[in-house]
Protein backbone atom coordinates (compact mmCIF):
# COMPACT_ATOMS: atom_id res chain seq x y z
CA UNK A 1 0.00 0.00 0.00
CA UNK A 2 1.55 3.44 -0.79
CA UNK A 3 1.95 5.93 2.21
CA UNK A 4 0.07 9.06 2.42
CA UNK A 5 2.07 11.56 3.76
CA UNK A 6 -0.21 15.02 5.38
CA UNK A 7 2.30 17.61 5.41
CA UNK A 8 1.37 19.60 8.25
CA UNK A 9 3.64 22.09 8.05
CA UNK A 10 3.26 25.77 9.71
CA UNK A 11 4.04 28.04 6.54
CA UNK A 12 1.66 25.07 4.51
CA UNK A 13 -1.59 25.61 7.05
CA UNK A 14 -1.22 29.07 6.98
CA UNK A 15 -1.02 28.99 3.14
CA UNK A 16 -4.06 26.92 3.05
CA UNK A 17 -5.96 29.48 5.25
CA UNK A 18 -5.54 31.85 2.47
CA UNK A 19 -7.07 29.27 -0.04
CA UNK A 20 -9.93 28.21 1.98
CA UNK A 21 -10.80 31.56 2.19
CA UNK A 22 -13.86 32.79 -0.41
CA UNK A 23 -12.85 36.58 -0.61
CA UNK A 24 -9.18 35.70 -1.79
CA UNK A 25 -8.93 37.06 -5.34
CA UNK A 26 -8.10 34.79 -8.09
CA UNK A 27 -4.36 36.86 -8.12
CA UNK A 28 -3.21 36.07 -4.68
CA UNK A 29 -4.89 32.77 -5.04
CA UNK A 30 -3.09 31.58 -7.95
CA UNK A 31 0.24 32.45 -6.42
CA UNK A 32 -0.84 30.85 -3.69
CA UNK A 33 -1.08 27.42 -5.12
CA UNK A 34 2.19 28.20 -6.61
CA UNK A 35 3.99 28.64 -3.52
CA UNK A 36 2.32 25.44 -1.74
CA UNK A 37 3.25 23.71 -4.72
CA UNK A 38 6.68 24.74 -3.94
CA UNK A 39 6.62 23.37 -0.65
CA UNK A 40 5.16 20.42 -0.97
CA UNK A 41 7.38 19.67 -3.66
CA UNK A 42 10.37 20.22 -1.04
CA UNK A 43 9.01 17.98 0.79
CA UNK A 44 7.72 15.06 -1.83
CA UNK A 45 11.20 14.76 -3.72
CA UNK A 46 13.24 14.09 0.13
CA UNK A 47 14.24 10.45 -1.34
CA UNK A 48 15.49 11.42 -4.25
CA UNK A 49 18.78 9.72 -4.88
CA UNK A 50 22.25 12.31 -4.48
CA UNK A 51 26.04 11.16 -5.85
CA UNK A 52 29.12 12.75 -4.70
CA UNK A 53 31.20 15.33 -6.83
CA UNK A 54 34.03 17.17 -6.55
CA UNK A 55 33.70 20.69 -6.69
CA UNK A 56 36.56 23.66 -6.91
CA UNK A 57 35.48 26.21 -4.99
CA UNK A 58 37.09 29.90 -4.37
CA UNK A 59 38.79 28.13 -1.63
CA UNK A 60 39.45 24.77 -2.01
CA UNK A 61 38.14 21.52 -3.23
CA UNK A 62 34.76 20.22 -1.70
CA UNK A 63 33.00 17.42 -2.06
CA UNK A 64 29.51 17.87 -2.96
CA UNK A 65 26.21 15.90 -3.80
CA UNK A 66 24.15 15.93 -6.83
CA UNK A 67 20.77 14.61 -7.65
CA UNK A 68 21.43 11.21 -9.34
CA UNK A 69 19.54 8.44 -10.77
CA UNK A 70 16.20 8.71 -12.82
CA UNK A 71 15.76 11.73 -14.66
CA UNK A 72 11.76 13.38 -13.35
CA UNK A 73 8.33 14.60 -15.01
CA UNK A 74 5.91 16.67 -14.02
CA UNK A 75 2.38 15.80 -14.87
CA UNK A 76 -0.45 18.66 -13.85
CA UNK A 77 -3.77 17.07 -15.04
CA UNK A 78 -5.66 20.00 -16.31
CA UNK A 79 -6.96 22.39 -15.46
CA UNK A 80 -6.20 23.21 -11.82
CA UNK A 81 -2.99 21.29 -12.14
CA UNK A 82 -0.91 23.36 -14.41
CA UNK A 83 -1.34 26.24 -11.27
CA UNK A 84 1.24 24.12 -9.30
CA UNK A 85 3.66 23.59 -12.23
CA UNK A 86 5.79 26.56 -12.55
CA UNK A 87 6.76 26.72 -9.43
CA UNK A 88 7.76 23.55 -9.45
CA UNK A 89 10.07 23.50 -12.30
CA UNK A 90 11.44 26.54 -11.13
CA UNK A 91 12.74 24.42 -8.46
CA UNK A 92 14.08 21.42 -11.16
CA UNK A 93 14.86 22.84 -14.41
CA UNK A 94 15.29 19.77 -15.99
CA UNK A 95 12.49 18.21 -15.22
CA UNK A 96 10.13 17.33 -18.37
CA UNK A 97 5.84 18.33 -18.29
CA UNK A 98 3.76 15.93 -19.54
CA UNK A 99 -0.46 17.08 -19.17
CA UNK A 100 -3.44 15.23 -18.91
CA UNK A 101 -6.92 16.95 -19.66
CA UNK A 102 -9.40 15.66 -17.73
CA UNK A 103 -13.07 17.27 -16.59
CA UNK A 104 -15.42 15.70 -14.38
CA UNK A 105 -18.58 14.86 -15.99
CA UNK A 106 -21.24 17.55 -13.29
CA UNK A 107 -23.45 15.01 -13.58
CA UNK A 108 -21.76 11.30 -12.29
CA UNK A 109 -18.85 13.25 -11.43
CA UNK A 110 -17.06 10.87 -13.39
CA UNK A 111 -13.60 11.75 -15.21
CA UNK A 112 -14.07 12.55 -18.85
CA UNK A 113 -10.84 12.81 -20.91
CA UNK A 114 -9.64 15.18 -23.52
CA UNK A 115 -5.87 15.44 -23.94
CA UNK A 116 -2.82 13.61 -23.37
CA UNK A 117 0.60 14.40 -24.29
CA UNK A 118 3.97 13.12 -22.65
CA UNK A 119 7.43 13.63 -22.86
CA UNK A 120 8.70 10.68 -25.60
CA UNK A 121 11.20 8.99 -22.74
CA UNK A 122 8.35 9.47 -19.67
CA UNK A 123 8.94 5.52 -19.01
CA UNK A 124 12.15 6.38 -17.94
CA UNK A 125 11.23 8.63 -15.50
CA UNK A 126 10.27 9.35 -11.81
CA UNK A 127 6.41 10.74 -12.30
CA UNK A 128 4.88 13.70 -10.11
CA UNK A 129 1.09 13.73 -10.63
CA UNK A 130 -0.31 17.22 -9.36
CA UNK A 131 -3.61 18.73 -8.94
CA UNK A 132 -5.09 21.11 -6.06
CA UNK A 133 -7.98 18.64 -5.38
CA UNK A 134 -8.39 14.94 -4.90
CA UNK A 135 -12.05 14.64 -4.17
CA UNK A 136 -13.79 11.27 -5.55
CA UNK A 137 -10.65 10.50 -6.37
CA UNK A 138 -11.30 8.88 -10.35
CA UNK A 139 -9.22 11.96 -11.93
CA UNK A 140 -6.13 10.81 -10.13
CA UNK A 141 -6.32 7.27 -10.63
CA UNK A 142 -7.43 7.60 -14.38
CA UNK A 143 -4.46 9.74 -15.14
CA UNK A 144 -2.00 7.61 -13.42
CA UNK A 145 -3.61 4.69 -15.30
CA UNK A 146 -2.57 6.27 -18.25
CA UNK A 147 0.84 7.06 -17.37
CA UNK A 148 1.11 4.04 -16.34
CA UNK A 149 0.06 2.92 -19.96
CA UNK A 150 3.03 3.85 -21.23
CA UNK A 151 5.30 2.06 -18.96
CA UNK A 152 6.16 4.33 -16.26
CA UNK A 153 7.34 2.54 -12.68
CA UNK A 154 7.65 5.37 -10.18
CA UNK A 155 4.86 7.22 -9.45
CA UNK A 156 4.08 9.77 -6.81
CA UNK A 157 0.84 12.03 -6.51
CA UNK A 158 0.36 15.37 -4.70
CA UNK A 159 -2.67 17.03 -4.00
CA UNK A 160 -3.57 20.26 -1.66
CA UNK A 161 -6.28 19.19 -0.33
CA UNK A 162 -8.03 15.50 -0.16
CA UNK A 163 -11.09 14.01 0.54
CA UNK A 164 -10.55 10.73 2.58
CA UNK A 165 -12.90 9.07 -0.03
CA UNK A 166 -10.23 10.13 -3.08
CA UNK A 167 -7.16 8.81 -0.95
CA UNK A 168 -8.61 5.38 -0.17
CA UNK A 169 -9.80 5.42 -4.40
CA UNK A 170 -6.28 5.89 -5.56
CA UNK A 171 -5.01 3.87 -2.56
CA UNK A 172 -7.10 0.75 -3.85
CA UNK A 173 -6.65 1.10 -7.90
CA UNK A 174 -2.65 2.21 -7.26
CA UNK A 175 -1.18 1.00 -4.01
CA UNK A 176 2.51 1.41 -5.73
CA UNK A 177 1.63 5.18 -5.63
CA UNK A 178 2.48 7.39 -3.03
CA UNK A 179 0.71 10.60 -1.85
CA UNK A 180 1.21 13.95 -0.75
CA UNK A 181 -1.19 16.02 0.62
CA UNK A 182 -1.18 19.42 2.83
CA UNK A 183 -4.74 18.69 4.04
CA UNK A 184 -6.89 16.15 3.95
CA UNK A 185 -10.31 17.22 4.62
CA UNK A 186 -13.41 15.97 6.01
CA UNK A 187 -15.70 14.28 3.24
CA UNK A 188 -17.50 15.30 0.46
CA UNK A 189 -20.76 16.54 -0.08
CA UNK A 190 -23.77 15.31 -2.86
CA UNK A 191 -21.62 17.38 -5.54
CA UNK A 192 -18.56 15.49 -4.44
CA UNK A 193 -17.12 18.81 -3.50
CA UNK A 194 -14.70 18.56 -0.68
CA UNK A 195 -16.09 19.87 2.64
CA UNK A 196 -14.70 22.45 4.28
CA UNK A 197 -12.16 22.69 0.47
CA UNK A 198 -11.57 25.74 -1.07
CA UNK A 199 -14.16 25.48 -3.66
CA UNK A 200 -13.61 24.87 -7.39
CA UNK A 201 -9.52 25.16 -8.08
CA UNK A 202 -9.91 25.10 -11.48
CA UNK A 203 -12.43 28.01 -11.43
CA UNK A 204 -10.49 29.58 -8.78
CA UNK A 205 -6.98 29.57 -10.74
CA UNK A 206 -8.37 31.03 -13.55
CA UNK A 207 -11.25 33.25 -12.67
CA UNK A 208 -13.62 31.29 -14.50
CA UNK A 209 -16.48 31.90 -12.12
C1 LIG B 1 -11.03 19.17 -10.42
C2 LIG B 1 -9.67 18.99 -9.78
C3 LIG B 1 -9.39 17.53 -10.05
C4 LIG B 1 -10.75 16.90 -9.96
C5 LIG B 1 -10.89 16.23 -8.63
O1 LIG B 1 -10.92 19.33 -11.78
O2 LIG B 1 -8.71 19.87 -10.28
O3 LIG B 1 -8.81 17.29 -11.32
O4 LIG B 1 -11.71 17.97 -10.07
O5 LIG B 1 -12.10 15.56 -8.55
P1 LIG B 1 -12.18 13.97 -8.47
O6 LIG B 1 -11.16 13.54 -7.48
O7 LIG B 1 -13.59 13.74 -8.00
O8 LIG B 1 -11.96 13.41 -9.84
P2 LIG B 1 -12.20 19.63 -12.71
O9 LIG B 1 -12.78 18.37 -13.20
O10 LIG B 1 -13.12 20.56 -11.98
O11 LIG B 1 -11.55 20.33 -13.96
P3 LIG B 1 -10.77 21.74 -14.06
O12 LIG B 1 -9.43 21.56 -13.38
O13 LIG B 1 -10.63 21.92 -15.53
O14 LIG B 1 -11.60 22.81 -13.40
N1 LIG C 1 -12.77 19.74 -7.77
C1 LIG C 1 -12.54 20.94 -7.17
O1 LIG C 1 -11.99 21.86 -7.80
N2 LIG C 1 -12.93 21.10 -5.90
C2 LIG C 1 -13.52 20.13 -5.20
O2 LIG C 1 -13.85 20.34 -4.02
C3 LIG C 1 -13.76 18.90 -5.83
C4 LIG C 1 -13.37 18.73 -7.11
Amino acid sequence: MGNVHELNHPLLQHKLSILRDKNTGVKEFREVVGEIAALMCYEATRDLPTEEVEIETPIAMAKCRCLAGKKLAIVPILRAGLGMVDTIISLIPSAKVGHIGLYRDPRTHEPVKYYCKMPPDISERRVFVVDPMLATGGSASDAITFIKEYGCKSITLMDIIAAPEGIARVQKDHPDVDIFVAAVDEKLNENAYIVPGLGDAGDRIFGTK
